[in-house]
């Protein structure tokens, strides 16, 4: 049964941030076509503003501005909006609500954009409703609507296995520092996997782990630790799809990263940085080579989707 809730009348905030994969170790497709993965996740400070508040009797209505926001459906496809209708099918309630998303993370771009706005509208509803459900019933949804989207909730960063949606925190010191280049277009995360399916289409695939060094680098803070452990088993089928990545990876290179990886299924290359002064080097140097459509610096861990303003 479905009812209208009291009306909590007023708007509420929510901002989640995007992830980059510090590792991506992918192991062989399942029954179910996902594929098992190991993946280090962290949460950087680009982030997207999720704003929800009442619509009375008007179901749900979904607006976007900011980054891409010319090609993110505004209809039931958003992920943000199948977010609003299974947190209100669970609870029991009308999801009339406006959903109100500005976007600061690279659509399509491999770092978990539509899985931030999906988290940032369970946290926001769920305050909105007066709802109390528990971290581990947001989880629960979360995983149903994707495999990044629990991550979302949680931030900072974490080791991911079965579809990544296995949480659990890893400890990280300190920020690292990292340039963002944003490509044109963005490439679908279904046709990466499948395309790393077929380039390994002979091999015998071994259940994934990430790398033990990669952990010891997070919990030591060492930048040139971390640039010597990142891996990304999607990256050569990323460039596959789009070789242009390959001109964008050289670029960080020359530009003085100590390390640079498509980002999760790409285009988004991430490029490590000694710290912040050295990042901007990095974003002037891969500005002026045109290599990519933009540049973004950030850093992390960040916290997951959480309240700004109510
Ligand atoms: O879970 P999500 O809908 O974000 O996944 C998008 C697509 O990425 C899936 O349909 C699948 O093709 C691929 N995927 C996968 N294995 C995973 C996660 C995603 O093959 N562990």
């Amino acid at each position: 049964m479905t009812a209208s809730l009291p009306e909590y009348s007023e708007a509420i905030v929510v901002r989640a941030p995007g992830k980059v994969n510090l590792a991506l170790c992918v192991g062989g497709v399942e029954p179910d076509g996902y594929h098992n993965l190991s993946t280090i996740f962290q949460a950087v400070s680009l982030f997207d503003d999720i704003e929800v508040s009442p619509n009375v009797g008007g179901g749900i209505s979904l607006s976007i501005s900011g980054e891409g926001q010319d090609v993110v459906p505004t209809d039931h496809t958003n992920l943000a909006w199948r977010a609003a209708e299974l947190i209100a099918r669970h609870a029991g309630v009308i999801p009339d609500v406006d959903i109100a998303i500005t976007k600061g993370i690279p659509v399509a771009g491999g770092m978990a954009g539509g899985s931030a706005d999906a988290a940032g509208v369970l946290v926001a509803c769920n305050q909105l409703w007066g709802l109390n459900l528990s971290r581990e019933v947001l989880n629960h949804l979360a995983a149903q609507l994707g495999s990044d989207v629990p991550f979302c909730l949680h931030g900072g960063t974490a080791l991911g296995l079965g579809r990544g949606d296995q949480l659990t925190s890893v400890l990280a010191r300190g920020s690292f520092h990292w340039v963002f280049a944003l490509a044109l277009g963005g490439l679908p995360t279904p046709s990466v996997f499948s395309k790393l399916d077929e380039l390994r289409a002979d091999r015998v695939i071994p259940e994934p782990r990430v790398p033990d060094a990669i952990l010891t680098a997070l919990s030591s803070g060492d930048p040139d630790a971390l640039a010597g452990a990142m891996t990304n088993d999607l990256q050569a089928a990323a460039i596959a799809l789009r070789p242009d990545l390959k001109s964008v990876l050289t670029a960080g290179q020359d530009a003085g990263a100590i390390a640079g990886l498509v980002s999760g299924s790409g285009p988004t290359c991430a490029f490590l940085a000694r710290d912040h002064s050295h990042a901007l080097d990095i974003a002037v140097a891969l500005t002026s080579s045109g290599v990519c459509r933009t540049v973004r610096t950030a850093q992390g861990p960040v916290q997951g989707a959480r309240v700004i303003s109510a």
